[in-house]
């Protein structure tokens, strides 16, 4: 294995929990402000568009790390690394679809930072709403969080696995239930807020 092979490998690994993981969660949790109506939920957006130098954090802490993590996550799709006998049964599906939500989540997401971020009136609890009242937005929504939510779950367990955290099967294991109640946890978050926008 080549030293840049394994440097940028382990850089896209690491891409994914920090910065990008960290963010999905801060992100998610901001947006449940939703749940306590409009104006709790403007004043977030107006605290966070307050922030000084905002664009630039953005750009260098969540843009370029996600767009990073994306590219080289296509690189690895292209690659041969592909081996149905790596893991168990579960394991193989969860392998393909750790891809299958990376590729909706990058679909996901260039949409939605366009929409909600560049194009359009600033953001606010309006904005959301009328984007989320329609059914085929929300459905588009609650499937765009869920693999965000599910991908972020299982590429904790493959972090685990990548950096020697998660060693013995017992580890594995109880990785694997910890992680799928944050994954439910960090849905009902996720897709309670969505729908706090419309209800
Ligand atoms: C919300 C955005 C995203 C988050 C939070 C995220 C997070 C993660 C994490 C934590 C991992 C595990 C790293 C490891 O294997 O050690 C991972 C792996 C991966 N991600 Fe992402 N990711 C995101 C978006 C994407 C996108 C947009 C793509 C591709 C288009 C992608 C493709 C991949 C691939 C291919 C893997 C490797 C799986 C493996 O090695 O078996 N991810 N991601």
């Amino acid at each position: 294995m080549r030293v840049s092979h394994f440097f940028w490998s382990r850089l896209h690994s690491l891409s994914g929990v920090v910065p990008v993981g960290v963010f999905l969660i801060f992100h998610l949790w901001a947006n449940s402000a939703a749940f306590a109506g409009p104006a709790a939920y403007n004043r977030v957006v107006r605290l966070l568009e307050s922030l000084p130098a905002l664009i630039v954090v953005e750009t260098l802490f969540i843009f370029i790390p996600i767009l990073y993590h994306a590219i080289y996550g296509f690189v690895i799709m292209r690659s041969a690394r592909y081996n149905v006998n790596r893991y168990p049964f579960a394991r193989n599906w969860y392998f393909v679809l750790q891809r299958a939500t990376g590729v909706i989540v990058f679909v996901f997401i260039v949409y939605h930072v366009l929409t909600m971020r560049f194009v359009g009136p600033a953001a606010s609890f309006a904005k959301v709403a009328s984007e989320l009242s329609n059914p085929w937005g929300l459905a588009f929504y609650i499937v765009g969080i869920l693999s965000a939510t599910w991908h972020l779950a299982n590429g904790f367990w493959l972090f685990g696995i990548d950096w020697g955290i998660l060693v013995s099967p017992r580890a594995q294991q109880v990785a694997g239930w910890v992680l799928a109640v944050f994954f439910v946890a960090l849905s009902v978050l996720g897709v309670g807020s969505a729908i706090a926008f419309v209800a």
